[in-house]
């Protein structure tokens, strides 16, 4: 499964890129916005940092403004991939650009039927928002299921499932047991995922046996040479 980071926050994206569990970003209007920062620079920086797929939305709502906003962000760098809403227009847009060869992620997605026509419109990735289905009393991890279901059944469709509105670790393991391509998460989820209390009780304990020991693995670095002066 990959995993791709859900910020614009460029500081927080180079320190997860160093843990090598980084394939790629996802950024939205909103969270362009939190970073306070201007959004094509923002995007040009992140794809500078991270060679995977690095998603940048759309603003317009309708077809022709969206195919030129999209056809403006692919040539920020090869590999962004143009983000649009789950909208007739959208997927009109998603068409034109994925013929083109450029790369669309179909977001906004909160069904199966929509899904399906995301894979028929040739979305590199569509990406359902598990965590606003749940909000809503509906189960986000059910359509994730679905959309695997259907996609399995029709080899020829690429779309990749990229599970967005992640809250949570387990949203992040349920997801990958149902065989999702992709989780988009939040930084603090991915750094959740590290953790566990038995790790940390295992560890302490390990160290404090060692300690009693006194041996150490590398040699003891010699001591510093006084200075004449001194
Ligand atoms: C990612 O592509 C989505 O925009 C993001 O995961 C939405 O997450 P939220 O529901 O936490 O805003």
């Amino acid at each position: 499964m990959k995993f791709f980071i859900d910020t614009a926050d460029v500081a927080e994206i180079r320190d997860l890129m160093a843990t090598g569990m980084v394939d790629g970003v996802t950024t939205n209007p909103s969270l362009v916005a939190k970073s306070g920062r201007p959004f094509l620079d923002v995007i040009k920086e992140i794809c500078q940092i991270v060679p995977g797929p690095v998603s940048a939305e759309v603003t317009a709502t309708d077809h022709a403004t969206m195919l030129a906003e999209g056809r403006a962000l692919a040539k920020l760098a090869k590999n962004v991939a143009v983000k649009v809403p789950l909208t007739v227009d959208g997927l009109k847009t998603c068409k034109a650009l994925s013929d083109a060869g450029t790369m669309v992620n179909v977001t906004l997605c909160f069904s199966a039927a929509q899904a399906l026509l995301a894979a028929k419109a040739g979305a590199a990735f569509v990406s359902p928002f598990v965590g606003r289905l749940d909000d809503v009393g509906q189960s986000g991890l059910d359509l994730i299921a679905d959309i695997v279901e259907i996609y399995e059944a029709y080899p020829h469709f690429r779309t990749e499932v990229l599970v967005a509105s992640v809250r949570g670790p387990g949203h992040v393991v349920e997801a990958a047991k149902l065989g999702a391509h992709v989780a988009t998460i939040p930084p603090a989820v991915l750094r959740q995922l590290y953790q566990h209390p038995l790790t940390d009780k295992g560890l302490a304990a390990f160290l404090a046996d060692w300690a009693k020991t006194g041996q150490t693995i590398l040699p003891a670095a010699p001591a510093a040479k006084k200075s004449k002066k001194g």
